[in-house]
């Protein structure tokens, strides 16, 4: 069986691409062209298995290359997307033509060829929780346009399910933590200050709350997902149940790291306030249920999931990045 993974070369893609391989899988890893030729985080996976994969470079944008990179797939694990909430609010034509219009060209290649088509969406598509936990059924709000571009995706990947009968399921991960993911997000900004400051570490807003869920969990519900009996059109919120927030995190971080580390607050990386998603805590009672899968990552496990995190940076280079201007 041939399973294309698109975002490959990102952090939840590298990672979901490794235990494809490592279940025995074939794998065409679609990754940006880019003039480094660089396979981006792929760079990392076990040399076991980094050998196996079918390296595709491309562009979702283009319904030409993307109607390549699908030939002889059996699956598709689509991930790829613009993801950043700030760079939304300055370039939002790249969040439309990436997360919707290349979301549609996928759609549009395998209409009619009975491929199956696992679509990630995201938890910021229901906005700021009005009630919680959040289950699949609440309404969706889009306080960013990375959001809007989400729900568009989402939409057009329903609408292909009951209008062409694509086999279709979306998967939902609330924020998805651990190694290898872009200093741009809270965690990994955390960490990397704590660990390349002896004084204070700069923050945006600490009360925002969150529902974090470790990369090996968020990795195992996609997997879940594949393997269910797909039922087409559904969606699958991956979330812990439990919810934290930023500034709670950064305290247990700096205990771990830095116990000195005092938090200063940073006003450029605070978002506008109606856009700023208070509060995202998952209802994952549905994928229990029907997808059997259970977050093995939370209470004490928590503790591991940050130290291997920590860990990780430690004994990387993007570390050298740490004091840049990166935003949350
Ligand atoms: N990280 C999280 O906490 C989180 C939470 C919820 C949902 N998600 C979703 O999970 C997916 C993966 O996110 P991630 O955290 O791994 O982000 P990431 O930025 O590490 O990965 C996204 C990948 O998409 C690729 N990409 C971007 N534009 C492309 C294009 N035009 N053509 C081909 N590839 C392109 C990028 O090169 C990158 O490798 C996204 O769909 C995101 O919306 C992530």
């Amino acid at each position: 069986m041939k399973i294309l993974v698109t975002g490959s070369e990102g952090f939840i893609g590298s990672h979901l691409t490794e235990k494809l391989l490592n279940l025995g899988y074939d794998v065409r890893a679609f990754i940006l062209y880019n003039s480094f030729n660089s396979v981006g985080l792929l760079k990392d996976v076990n040399p076991k298995y980094k050998k196996k994969i079918e390296y595709f470079f491309g562009d979702i944008r283009d319904p030409l290359v993307v109607s390549k990179a699908v030939e002889d797939c059996d699956t598709i694990f689509h991930l790829a997307s613009l993801i950043g909430i700030p760079y939304s609010y300055i370039a939002p034509g790249s969040y439309v033509a990436t997360n919707i219009n290349g979301t549609l060209n996928l759609l549009n290649s395998i209409k009619g060829k009975k491929i199956k088509f696992i679509h990630t969406s995201t938890s910021e598509v229901y906005g700021t929780a009005q009630y919680q936990p959040i289950n699949e059924l609440h309404p969706l709000n889009a306080q960013s346009p990375y959001a809007a571009s989400k729900i568009a995706a989402d939409q057009l990947v329903l609408s292909y399910a009951n209008t062409f009968n694509i086999p279709s399921i979306t998967i939902r991960p609330f924020n998805t933590f651990g190694p290898r993911q872009s200093l741009r997000a809270v965690i990994p900004t955390i960490i990397t200050q704590c660990l390349t400051n002896s004084k204070n570490i700069r923050l945006g807003s600490l009360s925002p709350k969150r529902d974090f869920t470790y990369i090996k969990d968020t990795v195992n519900g996609f997997i879940a997902g594949f393997n269910s009996n797909f039922k087409s059109g559904e969606t699958f919120n991956l979330g812990t149940g439990t919810e934290i927030s930023i500034g709670e995190i950064a305290k247990i971080l700096i205990k771990k790291i830095n116990p000195k580390l005092k938090i200063n607050n940073d006003n450029i990386r605070k978002r506008p306030k109606k856009s700023e998603v208070m509060r995202l805590i998952s209802d994952n009672h549905k994928a229990k249920k029907e997808l059997k899968w259970k977050p093995k990552y939370i209470n004490k496990k928590l503790n591991e999931a940050f130290d291997e995190t920590i860990q990780w940076y430690k004994g990387n280079e993007l570390i050298n990045l740490s004091n840049s201007d990166y935003i949350v």
